[in-house]
């Protein structure tokens, strides 16, 4: 731990899984630096703060409905936190910068998809840094939507997906960062509010490292060239494993661990589709059936919720693996990805869990479902070569003939070798001297140089 700082930041996470987890590991790196910590959350995916008894937390209410609180509909739910949480925040806020008998707040760092904080900081005038827990290959491309739509990119034609996106190689049509390849209204002003939020800020922080993301990073440096960019990640190898504390909104099934203690080592493959993701039962029939055939060992994150209507686990499925799958609802996934049995990482590519994947080393299977996915796999699979990508349909034969590519064949082999080898570069930049570190560094910096 380093001297304290005499400052107190305030960090505001959006209530997501994939959010949430940056966000904390981002304060407990400025903690570690010196700086006091407050986080405010909403009553929506309340945190608990027994976790991190080293911070303060606050919680405002976001005054969503129950139904608007249970929405499928992710882009519907942020847009009404943006619009209601408005005023509890700007209450907060101002009861938190007019207590004088805690150290004075040097800035708010919140997540970039807040798109309101940028006018509450500014109306208080508090700097305001901002965090992007998404890649910044995917940044780019969201920040250059007006440039896609006039180039005629966007919308997209279904008649068209697989034609290069020649401004993003090796991007597709089909790769740009939407839902269900549409952008309703909502959506094109959450795009638009995360890339003038983040030229509006002080800072834009990336849980990337500069060897993976060099390009993109670049790019946006020269787009908003008047605002800071701090590439500081993977935020979570700054800790001990040992040390990290969950953030998690499920608690982890910690069977999986003495489970694959038991297999042999790169045998298993690791399969979970993140937080948000949700599946038809036909497709959750044709991953289970693709997992039984492949014959390789396997654990298998089936979430709460993951298929519309119930787990429809075929009858006497579980029984015929025979103890060569195992089945949770939630894993310690980075203790999971660093296990030496895990061999293969079927993924939805949520930003997270593609880097989780890079640091520990797991070559990918790519099945992006939404937005930032499509491109982080593409990036996976066609950039890095660190995974395959499973583009030619889901049924059962296509999803045990990818798996047995990975884990057995020749292809496999030279994928792993460079997973190994992109592991090395992201072990490098969070020690001494590396890019992150350097960068977080220049970071604490520029916070202390904030005039409040
Ligand atoms: C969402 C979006 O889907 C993604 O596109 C965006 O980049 C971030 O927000 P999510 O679906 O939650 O992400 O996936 P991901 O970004 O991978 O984050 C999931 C987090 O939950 C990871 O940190 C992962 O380690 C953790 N996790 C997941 C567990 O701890 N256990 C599990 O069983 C599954």
């Amino acid at each position: 731990m380093e001297q304290r700082k005499d400052r107190r930041l305030i960090l505001f996470p959006l209530p997501l899984q994939g959010h949430i987890n940056p966000m904390l590991e981002l304060a407990n790196l400025l903690h570690l630096k010196g700086f006091s910590i407050t986080i405010i959350h909403t009553t929506f995916n309340s945190l608990n703060p027994s976790t991190h008894p080293h911070f303060t937390f606050h919680s405002i209410p976001d005054g969503l409905s129950e139904s608007e609180a249970s929405t499928k509909d992710l882009v519907l739910l942020l847009s009404l936190l943006n619009a209601k949480c408005v005023e509890p925040l700007r209450e907060c806020l101002s009861s938190l910068l007019s207590d004088v008998s805690e150290e004075p707040v040097a800035c708010l760092i919140s997540d970039v998809l807040h798109v309101f904080t940028e006018s509450v900081a500014h109306s208080l005038k508090l700097p305001r840094l901002v965090l992007r827990t998404g890649g910044a290959a995917s940044f780019a491309v969201f920040a250059a939507f007006p440039l896609l739509r006039e180039k005629g990119y966007l919308p997209i034609q279904e008649s068209r997906l697989e034609e290069p996106v020649t401004e993003f190689p090796p991007l597709k049509i089909k790769d740009l960062p939407l839902i269900n390849r549409c952008a309703s209204e909502d959506y094109n002003q959450l795009v638009a509010g995360l890339s003038n939020g983040a030229k509006a800020s002080c800072g834009l922080i990336f849980n990337t490292f500069e060897h993976l993301e060099q390009h993109a990073l670049a790019t946006i440096s020269q787009k908003i060239s008047n605002v800071p960019i701090f590439p500081i990640g993977p935020f979570h190898k700054f800790f001990p494993a040992a040390s990290s504390s969950s953030s998690g909104l499920l608690s982890e099934d910690q069977s999986c661990i003495p489970w694959l203690n038991t297999q042999a080592p790169k045998s298993v493959v690791y399969v979970s589709f993140g937080s948000l993701a949700a599946i038809k039962e036909a497709q959750f029939l044709e991953i289970a059936w693709g997992l039984a055939n492949s014959n390789q060992p396997f654990l298998w994150v089936v979430r709460p919720g993951f298929v519309h209507g119930s787990e429809p686990f075929p009858s006497g499925f579980v029984e015929s693996l025979n103890g060569r799958g195992h089945i949770v609802q939630w894993a310690p996934q980075k203790q999971v990805l660093a296990h030496p049995a895990v061999g293969a990482f079927w993924t939805h590519n949520g930003w997270n869990s593609t880097l989780e994947s890079v640091c520990e080393g797991v070559p990918m299977i790519c099945m992006p479902c939404f937005t930032d996915q499509l491109v982080n796999a593409r990036y996976a699979s066609d950039v890095w070569k660190v995974g395959l990508q499973l583009e030619d349909g889901m049924e059962r034969f296509m999803i045990e003939k990818t798996i047995r590519k990975l884990m057995l064949e020749k292809e496999g082999e030279e994928i792993r070798d460079r997973a190994l080898k992109l592991m090395e570069k992201a072990n490098l930049c969070f020690k001494q001297g590396g890019s992150s570190c350097q960068s977080l560094d220049g970071l604490v910096k520029h916070i202390l140089s904030l005039e409040p």
